[in-house]
């Protein structure tokens, strides 16, 4: 029997709503020949919301649904909340390969020149054990403020399916970044999916400019590498969004969908 190469490999790509998008739109760039299926975790959103034993017992079981509904080649679990508590559990459990988002303090740390860096992130990323330890382990003498944000993903969801948000409440939820001293923050680690959708209004809405650290382009190239030996498809099949409340998106969903799934979403 002959391979079929024209077969395209399939990523699934998974967060608690639509802040994995922001990684999303990065590995489609990285590997558009693949066929792509995105979940979003709506009948459980927000995570930041859910305790440590809630979101272990719902994410490890329900990976394990998803990839034995669509089979995928990687998985990338595209949500901070989720990654720094169940990475270790998915990859026992299953065979796929699978890419983590953690909060991107190592290469912030190493490129502020202020040594004054910011973490934002959900509450229960900032609490997690995980971060603290990448902090130990990669500030690299700076001083690391951790800024957890009770209601900025819900706001970046609203404000992607078109609803108005005030200036202000973006601004006080990325206020406390800012700590100005002898020296002041230079960097801050955008250590939520979400937030890369706000990233606009975050620059116009900052005291200061600072850079602003996305890690989707490196997760990208950490996804690409992992299934480098698999052979591109000869045509990127349409990508699939899927809740996870079985619900159709809706229409205001739909229009912000199409540029990332096409026409058919809004269907
Ligand atoms: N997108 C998720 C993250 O990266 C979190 C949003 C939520 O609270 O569900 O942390």
């Amino acid at each position: 029997m002959i391979a079929d190469v024209s077969r395209s490999p399939t990523i699934l790509v998974f967060d608690s709503g639509l802040g994995g998008l922001t990684v999303y739109r990065e590995v489609v760039k990285a590997r558009p020949d693949a066929a792509f299926v995105y979940v979003a975790d709506d009948a459980f959103f927000p995570y930041g919301h859910h305790s440590e034993a809630a979101i272990i017992a719902r994410v490890v079981p329900l990976v394990g649904e998803l990839i034995a509904a669509h089979a995928p080649d990687l998985v990338v679990i595209a949500c901070n909340t989720a990654s720094t508590l169940v990475m270790a559990e998915l990859r026992a459990a299953y065979q796929v390969p699978f890419v983590g988002t953690v909060p991107a303090i190592k290469p912030a740390c190493a490129a502020s020149k202020s040594r004054r860096v910011s973490v934002l992130g959900t509450r229960g990323t900032v609490r997690r054990e995980y971060t603290r330890g990448l902090i130990r382990d990669f500030a690299q003498g700076c001083d690391v403020t951790l800024v957890g944000s009770a209601d900025l993903a819900s706001l970046a969801e609203a404000a992607f399916k078109g609803e108005a948000i005030a200036d202000a409440d973006i601004a006080a939820e990325i206020a406390p970044c800012f700590i100005a001293g002898e020296t002041r923050t230079d960097t801050v680690v955008l250590a939520c999916t979400h937030y890369p959708l706000l990233m606009e209004r975050f620059a116009a809405l900052a005291p200061w400019p600072v850079d602003w650290i996305d890690p989707a382009p490196a997760i990208a190239r950490r996804s690409a590498d992992l299934i480098r030996a698999l052979p591109r498809g000869r045509a990127a099949p349409a990508a699939r969004f899927l809740l996870t409340s079985g619900a159709a998106p809706a229409p205001a969903l739909a229009r912000a969908l199409v540029p990332y799934f096409g026409e058919a979403v809004a269907a």
